[in-house]
């Protein structure tokens, strides 16, 4: 296993976030009386799985060959491809649709929230998580340790916001989650994940800030023995009216 993979275990282990994600949108689920989700970029399926469970139907969309194998082992309705490049046969459309830490930061963003937004039902909704702008834990963390912070795009909810008020009804919100640990050297492995986000380089920049990392998690984020580190996300819903 290449360390990616193992910051990847550990960030999974450690984040309460899927649990968050799932009450959350249950909560959702239930007052909206949602009977049908399209999921782009499932994942792993650690939030579709338990997700497919309380709706009538739920459709994941994945690209990645490993987590689609894993969809598809739990008995998951799947359709394979990139959602942004092709025309992938999801014929109906969704009470809800749900894009959780999939819509990219770049200019193929404002096609990728049209897109999703032709599969919401009229009356349905899309549903948008990702991180706050700005990070500010990772970006005290970032700019303490002398890292550049790639947490901080001012832009980029602004210009989601500005898109969907087009497209329909828009309210946002903020979920707060956490990294938790007993273990400085786990916590540490699960902030690198989050930083470096699969590029070795940034890896490699991370892991040479080790020592003064554990000298600043020390100091602001340990409390009665256990390491807490937070993560705030914020919640777009655009109903389709
Ligand atoms: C950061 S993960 C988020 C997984 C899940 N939604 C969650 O919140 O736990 C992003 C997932 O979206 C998938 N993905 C990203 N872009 C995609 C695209 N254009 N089409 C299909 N899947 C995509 C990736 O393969 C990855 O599994």
């Amino acid at each position: 296993m290449n360390n990616y993979q193992k910051a990847f275990e550990s960030y999974l282990k450690l984040t309460d976030e899927k649990e968050r994600f799932f009450d959350y949108l249950s909560e959702v689920i239930q007052k909206f009386k949602i009977k049908s989700i399209l999921d782009i970029g499932a994942g792993n399926g650690d939030l579709a799985i338990p997700l497919s469970g309380v709706v009538e139907r739920y459709v994941a969309v994945e690209r990645n060959k490993n987590f689609i194998r894993i969809l598809e082992s739990k008995n998951l309705e799947v359709i394979q491809g990139d959602f942004l490049e092709e025309e992938l046969p999801i014929k109906s459309k969704f009470d809800l649709v749900l894009c959780s830490y999939v819509i990219p930061h770049e200019d193929s963003s404002d096609k990728f929230i049209s897109k999703a937004f032709h599969h919401v039902k009229w009356g349905g909704q899309l549903l948008i998580i990702t991180h706050t702008n700005p990070q500010v834990e990772l970006g005290n963390f970032c700019e303490n340790l002398d890292l550049e912070n790639e947490w901080n795009d001012p832009t980029f909810s602004p210009r989601m916001i500005e898109l969907l008020s087009k497209l329909g009804e828009v309210k946002q919100k903020n979920l707060s989650t956490a990294i938790i640990s007993d273990n400085l050297e786990d916590l540490f492995l699960a902030l690198s994940f989050g930083f470096s986000i699969g590029s070795e380089e940034k890896e490699k920049l991370f892991f040479e800030k080790k020592h003064e990392a554990f000298k600043f998690l020390e100091k602001n984020y340990s409390k009665d023995g256990k390491y807490i580190f937070p993560f705030k996300h914020e919640i777009i819903h655009c109903k389709k009216t």
